[in-house]
């Protein structure tokens, strides 16, 4: 099979780029290591930045998302029994989009199937082959036979543990980590929201987050060993430890049920550069990941998209290939401003093991500050709501 430009992944980032090439007129094949089930099946974060809605609308998917998204114009950030409000309108004049990344892939394999454009389901063992070339290629299995696919780029939107970034080679990579000693446990329940907007903790017992998918779903999350068996945190446990966690006034109102779902989640800080090589452009979190703290994961995978998707456009439109030299720079750019947003938040907010009366008493005069001072609001909320593209 020949194509213009050979997706490897179909989660958001590869089906966000697959849609807006196609648009664009420009041929791409997805190949996907699992069932579409699966990948719709895997729960995440649920807050777009403006710029990503206005993507996913010129993307062609904006309907279900103003229908049925929730546009959020700031939140609430909470430090024991108290807390403020960041009003995100007001400092930026802007605000977010609160829509789960499951219904966004949902909605991109919807527009995929309505274009007929090729997703390839369950193809095993992809590699991505000469890349330093003019003719890169991708083999893989699919039914126990070899397959290949010939393209002009190879573009890896397979994930954090995709076969993309490992196909560049060692002395060319450079990464750069920080691992956070705790996880997220976060729970799905069928219960109406404990409030209308977002409510941060920071708590002597560990951070705590209330957010929300819809009128009668709520994501909830408390920070927790990440070696804690699950099994230990049965519902009773989670809401109990919630109730401690957030101010006593919205514990009194909160409604709780049972899990739908539950599941706990490591913390990590991580880039790959560069996020070009030769023929192969690395998008979301093949080349980055972010600690959840703030959301940033899945709109840094669309800011990737973006870039991409024009640089692509105006090589085989125009012949130009200015925008796929500056690929990486201007991608890596955007990437460590909500690095830096992401680890500056969770520093905030979280309690660490080691952590002293002195670190204590520096993030509770952070929060202090940050409620009485416009000027740091505005600081958090422009990089909440999105850094420029
Ligand atoms: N071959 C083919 N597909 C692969 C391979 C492989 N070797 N390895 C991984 N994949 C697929 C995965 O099955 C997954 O569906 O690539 C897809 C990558 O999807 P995501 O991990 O969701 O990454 P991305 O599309 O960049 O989305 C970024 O997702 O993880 C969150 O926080 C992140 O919200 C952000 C968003
Ligand atoms: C979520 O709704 O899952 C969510 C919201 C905000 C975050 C992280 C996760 O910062």
């Amino acid at each position: 099979m020949r194509t213009q430009v050979c997706i490897i992944g179909g989660g958001p980032s590869g089906l966000l780029l697959s849609q807006l090439l196609h648009k664009a007129g420009i041929d791409t094949v997805v190949l996907e290591r699992r069932t579409r089930d699966y990948v719709l099946s895997r729960i995440r974060a649920g807050v777009l930045e403006w710029g990503s809605v206005e993507l996913l609308r010129d993307a062609g998917i904006g309907p279900r998302m103003d229908a049925e998204g929730f546009p959020h114009t700031g939140t609430y950030l909470a430090l024991q029994n108290r807390g403020f409000r960041v009003d995100f309108h007001k400092t930026t004049g802007k605000q977010v989009m609160v829509y789960g990344q499951t219904e966004v892939t949902s909605d991109l394999y919807k527009a995929r199937d309505a274009m007929d454009g090729i997703v390839i389901h369950e193809a095993e063992g992809v590699t991505p082959r000469a890349l330093d070339s003019t003719a890169p290629y991708v083999t893989y299995h699919k039914d126990g036979t070899e397959r290949r696919v010939d393209c002009d780029f190879v573009i890896g939107c397979d994930g954090y543990h995709g076969v993309s970034r490992r196909s560049m080679p060692a002395n060319v990579l450079k990464e750069y980590e920080r691992v956070y000693p705790f996880g997220w446990l976060g729970i799905l329940s069928e219960t109406p929201p404990v409030d209308h907007e977002l409510i941060y903790a920071n708590h002597s017992r560990g951070f705590a987050l209330c957010s929300m998918r819809n009128a009668n779903l709520s994501r909830y999350y408390v920070q927790a060993p990440v070696d804690d068996p699950i099994e230990k945190w049965t519902d009773d446990a989670f809401w109990d430890e919630l109730k401690r966690r957030i101010p006593e006034e919205a514990a009194d109102r909160l409604v709780t049920g049972p899990s739908i779902e539950k599941s706990l989640a490591p913390l990590r800080s991580y880039v790959a550069e560069p996020m070009r090589w030769g023929r192969l452009l690395l998008c979301g979190d093949a080349a980055h990941i972010v600690p959840p703290t703030g959301a940033k994961g899945l709109n840094l995978a669309i800011g990737d998209v973006k870039y991409a998707a024009d640089a692509l456009v105006a090589h085989f439109r125009h012949g130009d290939d200015s925008g796929l030299e500056q690929y990486s720079q201007k991608a890596l750019a955007r990437v460590w401003g909500a690095i830096r947003f992401s680890w500056w938040f969770t520093t905030l907010m979280h309690r660490f093991p080691e952590q002293s009366d002195f670190d204590q008493r520096i993030q509770e005069t952070e929060l202090e500050q940050l409620e009485a001072s416009v000027a740091a609001q505005t600081v958090m909320a422009e990089n909440y709501v999105g850094l420029p593209y």
